[in-house]
């Protein structure tokens, strides 16, 4: 065993070992490089060196993974094994978390090509009493659960009795489309949509921008050796200065005037995933909500908790008196944001905030918008291995409120952080989401989104894989990374409450920093009905947008340019083959296992 896990971390170092090489055509050597692919996913890392491949064929070959003969080794197969044999080793106290978590961190160290380590054992610090109070305490904890839920990966699922529940969704009534008056004058709905924020208190301007962690920019971080060449409005590997939020959020108080409401689908906190405060997090989401408010006074701000926001990031727990009183639980964020969203949501929502971060909020008596706090359904949120079965709660929230809609006549929007069909959601949380899509789609008019940083669009189809709903990805104000920071202008019907158009806005963030003396030149990047010559944005048309993005190369190299909102960093690196696969795959999944049947591989 000591030998396998001493391979394990080898093999895992070899990146930094040995210089990357070329991709060839031998199906064998292709799985290898899937292997790496596939851990490099699990870090969301979308640039990534690869291995010697002889190398890795002779560990490989130790543990008779694969043989020469049969060639049956399959990536997927691999790190499925891997995982369930740490899982057990852990479980009989044979490793230490500790220990493997040294051996992930330098994985990923490895693969992302960084230069300096010592950010690992703080990593570890922050997730350890979470991980030990789940080792100690669960009651569905096995190999194969752990494994199926952090690795999304259909080459390991096993459909564990906590992963095997379903949302119950309420029988189908008539669907009747409520009645909408036009006679009424209205004007048009303008929503400010904003989301990934990642503000960095302590960016330093002229700070070292390529420093060896995962995150730069930062006052003490890096050495100076490297390039210290961090850009006043930011950079393309760093997250945002303060003062940028700042002139952003007076840029879009000075330019969009006829603003109605504002959407901000979440993560204030930046990518310092090594450092972790309650303290620090409360003080900038304070800040941050403080700015939405004096920014667009009058106007309800109606938010969606991101992943970042807890300390340290993704841990939602369920709430229970005994992790309560291990100091695990994420309490303190509901009761902060309860108190800061009080300006905007009445009482009775700010009872479900007080819970669990979620919300439902009456516009008019036509429409209703639903906030999720669905960061509790991901993947590495690491209470899932003690208990999947408290996501309940909020779906069953979501259904209540959807049904109430509709007994009501009202059409709904929802907003929440994370998209579903990404490998990131559990399975329950996805088959029961897409289950309530596909039984409300006659009012729910559009699905918002941050989280990827990316501009990108979700297509949910029906039992006749006709479209019939659309979710939007507002991308993200941080440049994080290679992106041009954006933020969008939803144009709203005031009676159907459809999408009636979705502006993006952008900088080009190398000529601002050229121009270190002026505030950044914000322009219209697109419209989505004049990029893609729509005449509206009904799922159906949105559909034949999608099917042109992947099917002719112009159109999908437009989708790219927006999707990485003409980031000069992201078009020097180019989308090739695999890239373009994936980028169009996001756009038809919406059950991350299911991606097969949305005609991905
Ligand atoms: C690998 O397979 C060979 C031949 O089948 C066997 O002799 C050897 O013990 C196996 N090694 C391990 C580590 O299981
Ligand atoms: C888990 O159990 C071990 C003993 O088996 C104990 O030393 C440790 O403090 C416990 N940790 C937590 C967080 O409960
Ligand atoms: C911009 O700020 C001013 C002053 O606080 C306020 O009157 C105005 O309504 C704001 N504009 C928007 C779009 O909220
Ligand atoms: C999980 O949490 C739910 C309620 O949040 C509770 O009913 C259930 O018993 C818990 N399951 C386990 C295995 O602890
Ligand atoms: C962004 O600005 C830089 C500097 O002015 C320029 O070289 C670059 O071509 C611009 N990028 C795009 C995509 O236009
Ligand atoms: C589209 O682009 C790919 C690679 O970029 C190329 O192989 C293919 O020939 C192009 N197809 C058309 C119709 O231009």
């Amino acid at each position: 065993m000591k030998l396998f896990l001493d391979c394990l971390v080898i093999l895992l170092l070899y990146p930094v070992l040995n210089d990357g090489f070329n991709i060839n055509q031998d199906p064998f050597e292709r799985d290898i490089c899937n292997l790496q692919e596939e851990l490099a996913k699990l870090f969301k890392l979308n640039k990534f060196k690869l291995m010697n491949t002889d190398k890795l064929k002779k560990i490989l070959d130790q543990f008779n993974v694969t043989s020469p003969e049969d060639r049956s080794f399959i990536a997927d197969k691999t790190l499925c094994g891997t995982c369930m044999l740490l899982v057990n080793q852990i479980q009989q106290k044979k490793v230490t978390v500790t220990y493997l978590a040294r051996a992930v961190c330098k994985i990923y160290i490895a693969l992302a090509t960084l230069t300096v380590s010592d950010f690992c054992e703080d990593v570890i610090r922050i997730h350890l009493p979470t991980l030990e109070y789940i080792l100690n305490n669960s009651k569905i904890l096995d190999a194969e659960l752990a494994c199926s839920i952090i690795l999304q990966n259909q080459q390991c699922y096993y459909s564990k009795p906590a992963l095997k529940w379903r949302l119950k969704v309420p029988s189908k009534s008539l669907k009747k489309i409520p009645r909408v008056n036009r006679n009424e004058d209205r004007k048009q709905l303008k929503i400010l949509h904003l989301t990934d924020f990642h503000i960095t208190p302590d960016y330093e301007v002229g700070g070292v921008e390529n420093c060896g962690y995962p995150l730069c920019c930062k006052r003490d971080v890096g050495n100076p050796v490297f390039g210290a060449n961090a850009g006043l409005w930011g950079d393309y590997n760093c997250d945002v200065p303060p003062w940028l939020f700042g002139r952003t959020m007076l840029h879009i108080n000075q330019t969009h005037k006829d603003i109605d409401l504002v959407y901000f689908t979440g993560d204030i906190i930046d990518h310092t995933i090594w450092k972790a405060s309650i303290n620090d997090n409360s003080n900038l989401i304070y800040i941050t909500f403080k700015t939405l408010f004096e920014t667009f006074p009058n106007k309800p701000v109606l938010s969606a908790i991101g992943n970042h926001e807890t300390a340290p990031l993704n841990v939602f727990p369920p709430s229970e008196d005994g992790i309560e009183k291990a100091g695990l639980s994420a309490q303190w964020l509901y009761t902060l944001l309860s108190k800061l969203w009080s300006s905007w949501l009445s009482k009775e929502s700010l009872k479900t905030v007080e819970k669990q971060g979620y919300y439902s909020y009456v516009v008019n008596k036509k429409f209703r918008i639903i906030a999720l706090n669905n960061n509790i359904c991901c993947n590495l949120n690491w209470w899932l291995l003690y208990n999947t079965t408290y996501l309940n709660e909020q779906l069953h929230f979501l259904s209540t409120e959807l049904e109430k809609a509709e007994k009501n006549e009202q059409f709904v929007h929802i907003i929440t952080h994370i998209p579903v069909g990404n490998k990131e959601c559990i399975e329950p949380w996805e088959v029961s989401y897409n289950n309530l899509i596909k039984r409300f789609s006659h009012i729910i008019k559009g699905q918002f989104y941050g989280h990827t940083h990316t501009d990108e669009l979700k297509i949910f189809y029906d039992e006749k894989h006709i479209p019939i709903n659309v979710g939007y990805n507002g991308a993200s104000l941080t440049p994080y990374q290679k992106y041009n920071p954006n933020y969008k202008i939803i144009t709203v019907d005031p009676y159907s409450y459809d999408v009636l158009d979705v502006d993006t806005y952008y900088f080009n963030l190398t000529e601002a920093n050229k121009h270190p003396n002026r505030t950044p030149r914000w322009l219209k990047l697109y419209s989505m009905k004049n990029a893609y010559g729509l005449n509206n944005l009904s799922p159906k048309d949105i559909n034949k947008a999608a099917t042109s993005v992947s099917t002719n190369n112009a159109s999908f190299n437009q989708y790219w340019r927006f999707y990485v909102r003409d980031g000069d960093a992201s078009l020097k690196d180019g989308c090739d083959e695999k890239c373009k696969n994936e980028v169009i795959c996001k756009i038809f999944t919406t059950v991350s296992l299911n991606s097969e049947k949305a005609g991905c591989t």
